[in-house]
Formats: C-alpha cells, structure tokens, sequence
C-alpha cells in the first residue's frame, strides 16, 4: 500500500531539491534504484479539488514557452494561430533553437524575449508578472521541476507528456497545483486525434454499452533518431532508454482510453503488472555504432530497457486496460486504441480504423462514414478543418491547443487536470517497479484521494465556450 500514502516531511524536502536541482539533474540520473518511493504511513489528504476547478477567466492567454525543440518549436507557432494568445517569452538554452522560432512568428504581430543564457534561465520566465501560462518541452526530467516552479509562481502549466517520471514527482504536481489552484494540464494530444474524439463521443452516447476492457500502444520505431547525435539534446531521450525500465512513454495510449472509461472520475485504477521482454537491439546498436565511433562506447553494457513492454491495469470496477511500449521495433505505427464493451467494439491500428457490433466483422466504409457523422463530437464540428489546415499530427496539436486556450479565456475547467497527468505518468515508475520484481502486481495510488468517486467526466459536449478564433493567416 506504500504508494498510497505519503511522507508529507519528505514530500516538502522533496519539493525542494526538485526547484534547486532543475535544469542540472541530468536525465539519466533517477535509475531503477533511484527511483524515489512513497513512504510513511500519512494517509493523502486533499487540499483542494482541481477536477472541474475554473480558474477565473482570462481575456488573453500570455503564455511563456520552455524548451523549443523538436516539439516546442512547432507549439510556439500553433499557439501563434490562436486567438487571444500573446507569446511573451521562449526560453531555450540553445540560443540558435530560441532565434529559429522566434523568427518563424516573423509577420505573425508575437514579439517575445528571449531567454537563452543559460540552464536556469527558465525561471526568469516563471518569474515574471505577465505571464499566465508556461508551456514546457524539454527532456522528461526537467517536466516536473519545471511545472513546480512556474505552478509556485503563479502560472498555469501546460507540460509535454509524460509529465513526471517518478512517483514521487506524480505527488509534487498534484500537491502543488491544488496549493496555488494553478491548473497543470499534461499535454496529452493523442486525446484530442479525430477517431479518439470519437470514440469518446459514442461511449458517452452508449453506443459501447459498458466499456469492459481497454488497449492503447506506443509502438513507434524511434531506434535511429534515439542513437542519432543531433534529434534530441544531448541524446536525452537514449539516455532515458538506457536507464529506465518499463512503459516510459505510456499517455499516449491511456490517456484517450482512460477519458473513454471515466478513470478519475467514477472508476480508478487499482492495480498492474508490468512484463519486459529483454533488449535484443539497443546494446547490439550501440555495439556496432561504437566500432567506428568511440562516441558510442558509453552506452555499450548499459541497462537498456527491453524492447516490448506490456502492462495491464485493473480498475475499481473490475475493468481492465492493457498498455504496451515498443520504440525499436520495426514495425508500423501503432497506438491501438481498442475500446470493447457490452454493445459494440472499435479499433484505430493498424489503420484503417474500424467500428463493429457484432462478432461476423467490422463495418463497412459506408456504415463508419455514418457513425463518424452522427458521433461527430462538437468540437471536430467547429473547428476540425481549420486543425487540419493548421496541422501538428494532422490537427491534433492545434486542437488541444486552441480548446486549452478557449478554456482559459472562458474559465471552463480544463479537459486534462493535474490527476490525469499525475496518474497517467505514473504508470512510467509503477510499470518499472512491477518490471523489477518479476512482474508482481503494483498498487496505483489514488492521486484524486477519493474525489474519483464523485469528479465529472471530460465535457466532450462543449456546452460552454467555443468562442476563441483561428487565425490562418
Ligand atoms: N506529444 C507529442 O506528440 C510529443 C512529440 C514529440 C515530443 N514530445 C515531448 O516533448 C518534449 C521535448 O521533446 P523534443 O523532441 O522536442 O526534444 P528536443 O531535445 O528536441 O527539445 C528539448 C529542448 O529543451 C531544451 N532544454 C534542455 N534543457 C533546458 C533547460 N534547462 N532550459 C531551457 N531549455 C532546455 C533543449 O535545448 C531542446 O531544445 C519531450 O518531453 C517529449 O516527450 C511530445
């Protein structure tokens, strides 16, 4: 049961090293055994409930970026088309990342400082008086430091998945956020993909009947951008792959199939186990990258992660939920995205997705057609093609981004709270703990302390707002 309690004096230490320690705890550094873990016997009390929380509204959205890399750099300029968005500041220890996309917003009316100087820079940014929003994209570790600190300073929080990489992080993002009532919205887009809207749409109308089991993947062949030199900083990501065990990137996969089964709110989850198949491909790699290249001998012999890994989850309601993790494998693409219940099944990979209700088969191209008209949730009516004419994973990015804006302006809770980031992440380090005991069963906390039972679901039916314009242009 230790994951469900907490030492409230460690936690505050904690807290504390997590803001001294930003931007120099190098990524590799929290190993299995560094992992740090609940302890003592404090039962979790809950300051404040952030799910459904409004914040009051905000006319403009002024929002300070942190890390514009690969995916930050492409965040800045879809948050550039949103209304009522003013960009004031990115901040990028690599000045040439910062000026690139500075100069991308070039005609654009958004004229932020930058903020390159040096790895703690970023809180500068935190630091300032008009600022509402930080959006953060660097490596995984410095997530939680990050969203701490802005959180401490006043600033809602948008923050790349996963959001933290321990547990005890999950717990200093929910402590913080219901502290300062600060949202920290996990950047969660595969929740925002056309047929995940869907789905999502059609459990609330009952066309699955009771959802029984869930599957979502993050199956995506990264193994030559992981060993490249030059596609994340200072190899960050390989870092990670070397160090940790586990489903390290699991919220693209649950993340839409816990909306669709209400996780959070009016079910949680209880409990996974966690199998790792060994690593047939990353020490081979680096092997033979390392017998041309002495740039390569550190990370011969290193514990990689094993290539497939596979969770599953029980929920309170006796449902379940499996979730794998393969980023060397080469095969296609695939977050599965499975939804199967009482009445009726549908599937998104391998693509096409398809729909059925029934065991003789799947429903034709026409049948999905009508299904995808009649379950079109609201929000793909009212802005699906402008999110495609804007792109980022074929709209996804800019519909997450403008509903997260929309929500802002119009104090409407957001469809993503601190709880979904903290458990969502979690699932990284419980999968890892479970992995590192021979697949023994792990309990997951409860980051909601009981409010699961009565929270909300996700408001798919955009009741309220909708008022926050594209700009294409
Ligand atoms: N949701 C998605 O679909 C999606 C897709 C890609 C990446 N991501 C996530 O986005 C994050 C960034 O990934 P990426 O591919 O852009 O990596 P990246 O390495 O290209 O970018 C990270 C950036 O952070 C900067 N940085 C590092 N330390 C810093 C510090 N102390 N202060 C300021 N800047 C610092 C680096 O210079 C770099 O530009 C990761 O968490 C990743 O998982 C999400």
């Amino acid at each position: 049961m230790e994951n469900n309690r907490r030492d409230f004096l460690k936690l505050a230490g904690m807290a504390g090293i997590g803001l001294a320690g930003a931007g120099i705890i190098p990524s590799y550094a929290l190993g299995a055994e560094g992992t740090p873990e609940q302890v003592g016997e404090t039962p979790r009390v809950q300051h404040f409930n952030m799910s459904g929380y409004s914040a009051p509204k905000l006319d403009k959205v002024r929002i300070g970026f942190i890390g514009t890399g690969n995916r930050g750099s492409a965040a800045v300029v879809r948050m550039s088309k949103v209304g009522g968005v003013e960009i004031k500041a990115i901040g990028d220890l690599r000045a040439e990342k910062a000026n690139a996309v500075k100069k991308r917003l070039e005609g654009s009316g958004q004229d932020p400082q930058l903020y390159t100087a040096n790895s703690e820079e970023w809180k500068k940014i935190c630091e300032r008086g008009d600022i509402d929003l930080i959006y953060i994209a660097t490596p995984w570790v410095l997530h939680t430091p990050m969203a701490v600190y802005a959180m401490n300073h006043g600033k809602h929080v948008c923050v790349e998945v996963p959001a933290a990489t321990t547990v005890e992080e999950c717990w200093q993002l929910v402590e913080t956020s219901e502290r300062t009532r600060k949202h920290c919205m996990m950047l969660e887009n595969c929740c925002y993909d056309f047929f995940e809207l869907l789905t999502l749409n059609m459990a609330r109308q009952g066309f699955f009947g009771e959802i029984i089991h869930a599957e979502g993947a993050y199956i995506h062949d990264l193994l030559e951008g992981d060993f490249s030199k030059d596609k994340y900083y200072d190899q960050w990501r390989l870092k990670m792959d070397a160090s940790r065990k586990g489903n390290l990137y699991p919220t693209h996969g649950l993340g839409p199939v816990c909306q669709v089964m209400d996780i959070n709110r009016g079910d949680k989850m209880d409990f996974l186990v966690s199998v790792s198949s060994n690593d047939f491909m990353m020490n081979e790699k680096a092997k033979m990258l390392a017998a041309t290249d002495d740039h390569y001998k550190q990370f011969v012999g290193k514990p990689f992660n094993g290539n497939m890994n596979t969770t599953t989850i029980r929920t309170n309601k006796g449902k379940t939920i499996m979730v794998q993790h393969d980023v060397t494998s080469p095969r296609p693409y695939s977050r599965i995205h499975l939804v199967s219940g009482t009445k009726g099944t549908a599937q998104k990979y391998p693509l096409p997705a398809r729909i059925s209700n029934s065991h003789t088969g799947w429903f034709s191209e026409e049948e999905f057609k009508a299904l995808e008209e009649k379950y079109a949730p609201p929000i793909i009516k009212k802005v699906g093609e402008l999110a495609k004419q804007v792109g980022g994973h074929g709209g996804m990015d800019f519909l997450m981004d403008w509903r997260t804006i929309d929500c802002l302006r119009n104090g409407l809770p957001l469809d993503q709270d601190v709880y979904d980031a903290a458990l969502w992440s979690s699932v990284f380090p419980l999968s890892e703990k479970s992995v590192n005991n021979r697949s023994n069963s792990v309990d997951v906390p409860d980051f909601t302390a009981g409010s699961w039972k009565t929270n909300k679901p996700v408001d798919i039916s955009m009741s309220k707002g909708g008022t926050t314009e594209v700009k294409l242009k």
